[in-house]
């Protein structure tokens, strides 16, 4: 079969990951394959922040200062389930989308725009052998949030890519009968 098909084909999502992770090189590559993302008028809503190292450090900080500002009922065990949550891989890409003002184009096709960079993330990572899982829950969505990492009112944070290389057993895919998802004019 050909390869890039396969690899659609058969990318699935990781929660095991460990180092290695993407060299500088290969990092760019992903980060090409993101930004050739379909993008209605040209807008580049799109943009990323790489984390990892001291980073990840950083990030937890962030989830927690968010968690103890917003979250009623708060127990000291959903605290530390936060301050954990970067580490479950050694890299994190965060995916940010700039709302721009263009007559045509709404800011749910901004959005939509960057999923599908988000997706392209996924499929260059599942490509160089490494594996993924998107991400959301309460961090994303969110103007607070967004005010923590320095951004400002029109960008949003749609998600978190984890990275890094899969451990453990790989997941079987599920098969999935086109016909219950499709109809077809003709
Ligand atoms: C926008 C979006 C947000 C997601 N948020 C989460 C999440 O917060 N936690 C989680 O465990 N899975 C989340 N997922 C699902 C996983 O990324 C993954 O797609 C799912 O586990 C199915 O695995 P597969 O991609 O191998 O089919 C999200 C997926 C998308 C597209």
């Amino acid at each position: 079969m050909n390869e890039a098909l396969k690899n659609i084909l058969e990318r699935n999502s990781h929660r095991n990951l460990v180092e290695p992770i993407p060299s500088k090189d290969e990092m760019e590559k992903v980060f090409q394959a993101a930004l050739r993302a379909p993008d209605h008028a040209w807008l580049r809503p799109s943009s990323f922040i790489q984390i990892s190292g001291d980073g990840l450090q950083r990030l937890s900080d962030i989830f927690v200062d968010f968690a103890e500002e917003n979250f009623d009922d708060l127990t000291e065990e959903r605290i530390e389930k936060y301050r954990n949550a970067p580490f479950r891989a050694p890299l994190i890409v965060v995916l940010v989308s700039t709302k721009k003002d263009h007559p045509k184009v709404p800011e749910m096709e901004q959005i939509i725009s960057t999923g599908t960079a988000g997706q392209n993330i996924m499929l260059a990572l599942s490509a160089l052998g490494y594996g993924a899982i998107w991400r959301t829950g309460s961090f994303a969505f969110n103007n607070k949030i967004s005010e923590k990492f320095g951004l400002n009112e029109n960008q949003t944070i749609i998600g978190y890519i984890y990275i890094g290389t899969p451990a453990g057993k790989k997941k079987s895919l599920p098969e999935m009968n086109t016909d219950d998802y499709i109809s077809i004019w003709d």
